[in-house]
């Protein structure tokens, strides 16, 4: 199994680019399944990406991936595809449940896994079932499957979410993508990534209105089959970075291929920690600061604080000063890389839904082990301020979603090697 080994306190300094988002890619490979014919430009080159093209292979898509230009091609003439998403490429990427909208769609059945636990909750797909019924989807399950059909085609209608989800929102689109009518979603996710997948929609000829957090869909009459897209970046990876340099950049590090538009938010809330980021058009500057500020937060829907840049931030405040609190209002079981920084010395104590913070903590390097993606990439941050040596074991949690990040880091002169 593969290990990340780095030598702490080196200083940062240099460029980073950042790659496409793999939160919007994911869905937008899922909604290809509508198109005859599709370019997706800027994708990440990343475990989940493979085995969502994995996925569309083995339902019957022809793939082609240009890696030397983080581009796909795919093509679907097909009348009749596989509807179905197997446990074995579903367990390992939640995402795969995506297709149900699409497949239903397109092909008026699906039988798609369910994707069943993970590392950090419970995860279930009740939101997405209960809008593709409301569209008129007949819903089975059975021997860990849902069987979804419509072959008569799905019918607009509103559909209230009891609360926010950001695939339930992706899957209610692709499903209501060509509803007889009129849809309604309301209190729908308003993630960037939505964003996106709208944008894909319209490509392909959907009439798609989003206002506050209430999407309108159309029936369109306008059936464009080929369609191209360039992906949006990656925000979460942008974030990762940013507390990277914030943590370590002496001088300056610059990071480029962004808009600061999209993490207004996280900025705002970086700067009152006392990051030095100075905002560019597509780019960004950090430079550390040595007297950050503690803060008290709650990961939130989109516009709010996310729950994927909750590790890494924790790992930024074990270097503020004063007491910070940081409350995970979105995953029951998220702190999963806590007793791993409490093991390189961070002081870090969790009441309920609450971690509280007590910086700052002189970090030492440690052997520690990687639990879901966003955690490992806390260890990665924590190892790069931390004293010594650090060992990370499970990187392969990591490959799942950050594109290059050893190359990435060490152009910065990061001391970072992977065994
Ligand atoms: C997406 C992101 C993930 C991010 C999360 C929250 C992708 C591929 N993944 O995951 O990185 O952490 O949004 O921003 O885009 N829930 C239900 N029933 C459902 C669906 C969700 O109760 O049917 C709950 C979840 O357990 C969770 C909350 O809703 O507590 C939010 O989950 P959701 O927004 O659906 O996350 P994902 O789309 O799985």
């Amino acid at each position: 199994m593969q290990k990340l080994i780095i030598k702490g306190k080196r200083e940062l300094s240099g460029k980073i680019s950042i790659s496409g988002s793999k939160n919007s890619t994911l869905p937008i490979l899922a909604a290809t399944i509508l198109a005859d014919r599709a370019n997706i430009k800027n994708i990440p080159l990343v475990k989940d990406i493979f085995t969502m093209v994995e996925l569309l292979n083995f339902i019957g898509l022809k793939t082609k991936i240009n890696k030397r230009k983080n581009l796909i091609e795919i093509k679907n003439y097909k009348k009749n595809l596989n509807t179905l998403a197997p446990y074995k490429l579903v367990k390992t990427m939640r995402a795969g449940v995506l297709v149900l909208g699409s497949l239903l769609t397109r092909y008026g059945k699906a039988k798609v896994s369910l994707p069943g636990g993970c590392a950090i909750g419970t995860r279930p797909v009740d939101l997405h079932l209960f809008a593709l019924k409301k569209l008129g989807a007949k819903i089975k399950i059975k021997d860990g499957y849902i069987f979804a059909e419509a072959k008569k085609g799905l019918k607009g209608t509103t559909i209230k979410f009891p609360s926010i989800s950001v695939g339930a929102t992706e899957n209610a689109l692709l499903a209501s993508f060509r509803a007889k009518g009129k849809t309604i979603l309301k209190n729908c996710a308003i993630e960037p990534e939505i964003k996106d997948l709208i944008s894909f929609l319209k490509k392909l000829g959907a009439n798609i209105n989003l206002k506050g957090r209430t999407i309108t869909i159309i029936e369109s009459k306008k059936n464009i089959s080929q369609v191209s897209h360039e992906v949006i970046f990656d925000r979460i990876e942008l974030g990762t970075y940013i507390i990277a340099c914030a943590l370590m950049a002496k001088k300056k590090v610059i990071i480029n291929k962004i808009n600061p538009k999209m993490i207004k938010s996280e900025i705002n809330l970086l700067k009152k920690i006392g990051v030095n980021i100075k905002k560019y058009k597509s780019s960004l500057i950090i430079i550390k600061n040595n007297n950050l500020k503690s803060i008290s937060i709650t990961t939130k829907p989109y516009p709010g604080f996310p729950t994927d840049l909750q590790a890494q931030l924790m790992v930024l405040l074990t270097q503020a000063n004063g007491i910070s609190k940081i409350k995970e209002d979105i995953f029951e079981n998220r702190f999963m890389h806590v007793p791993e920084l409490k093991r390189m010395g961070a002081q870090i104590e969790i009441k309920n839904k609450t971690a509280i913070i007590k910086g700052p903590t002189k970090l030492t390097g440690a052997e520690v082990m990687a639990t879901d993606l966003r955690a490992s990439v806390s260890l990665v941050l924590a190892g790069l301020v931390a004293e010594n040596r650090t060992i990370i074991n499970r990187i392969y949690h990591l490959d799942r979603g950050y594109e290059f990040l050893e190359n990435k880091l060490k152009k910065c002169k990061a001391e970072i090697i992977r065994i």
